[in-house]
């Protein structure tokens, strides 16, 4: 079992990830940023969710708009506060803290902690940039983004970016190029691992049923398909059942302008020339296949279990 921090902009699968790493990991906080939600309503729905889940964690503020770029408006597809606006939050935003929190915790257990990214990469540029020093202590860092077009999923928010990638590029280029032992999981593999409504009641998760309706009703109404991508969950699964997915090694980019801003990039060619954006990087992991069938049981069996 490992110790982990989520970083989450939570909105419905960040939820289900969070239900999930509840029943798997140890989690020993969570902090929020900007992303499918402001973040003030991200403190809000993570203490919200963790009340009606039972998950005992502490929820701190963290980074409110991009490290470079100008802020865009948050998601629509989770609803209006995220949370498929399926109850009254009564819970309060925070002050900020989730950046100092990285780090206090990181230099208090060296080696122990699992950052789990499953939003904009904003809070963990700001820790590495802050206190640079704590890259080495990090146990490792599994970020949820990306896409490298396996299968034809080369973005969701444009035709070459990913959303969380989109959200904050400088941040995203800042972390893969670090000296960070990060594994990205992008919806190359994301995208093979769907969840139907109907699956969604067999878990005889209520909360989990009420978030996810107006997600649901919209993936209906565009795609014809009543379920949805479990993308964060993703993320976790990594963690509990490392042989499901196949990894592959390279040094990473992401583009920070242009029409293809927010696209990942790897090192695909040898080619020796003076300009190489690839130039003394370290290789980080990427999954690019996934066992679907696995992830699948171990998700239903981790949440179905007493
Ligand atoms: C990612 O975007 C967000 O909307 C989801 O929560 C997930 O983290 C998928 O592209
Ligand atoms: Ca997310």
């Amino acid at each position: 079992m490992r110790t982990l921090i989520i970083d989450t902009d939570i909105g419905v699968d960040d939820a289900f990830a969070l239900a999930y790493a509840a029943r798997t990991q140890h989690l020993l906080g969570i902090t929020t940023v900007f992303g499918n939600v402001a973040v003030g309503q991200a403190v809000k729905n993570a203490r919200l969710f963790c009340e009606k889940m039972a998950i005992e964690a502490e929820v701190y503020r963290g980074c409110s708009r991009p490290l470079a770029q100008r802020p865009s408006a948050p998601a629509t597809l989770h609803g209006e506060d995220g949370l498929g606006d399926a109850f009254d939050n009564p819970f309060s935003d925070a002050a900020p803290g989730a950046v100092q929190f990285i780090i206090d915790s990181v230099r208090a257990h060296p080696q122990q902690i699992t950052l789990v990214a499953i939003g904009p990469l904003t809070n963990i540029a700001s820790a590495i940039n802050q206190a640079p020093e704590i890259i080495p202590l990090v146990k490792e860092l599994v970020i949820m983004g990306g896409a490298f077009g396996t299968g034809g999923h080369s973005g969701n928010v444009t035709p070459f970016s990913e959303f969380n990638i989109w959200k904050d590029p400088h941040a995203a280029d800042q972390v893969l190029t670090s000296a960070l032992k990060v594994v990205v999981i992008p919806l190359d593999v994301t995208h093979q691992v769907l969840i139907t409504g109907d699956e969604v009641e067999r878990l005889n998760q209520p909360v989990l049923s009420a978030i996810c309706r107006p997600y649901l009703a919209y993936s209906l109404a565009k795609e014809g398909f009543n379920g949805m991508a479990l993308h964060d969950t993703l993320a976790l699964a990594w963690l509990s059942l490392p042989d499901a997915f196949t990894l592959t090694e390279s040094p990473l980019r992401v583009i920070t302008e242009g029409i293809a801003c927010g696209q990942t990039v790897r090192k695909l060619s040898a080619l020796a020339s003076r300009h190489n954006p690839f130039e003394g990087l370290p290789t980080q992991r990427v999954a690019l296949a996934v066992d679907a069938d696995a992830v699948r049981s171990h998700f239903f069996q981790a949440l179905t279990a007493p």
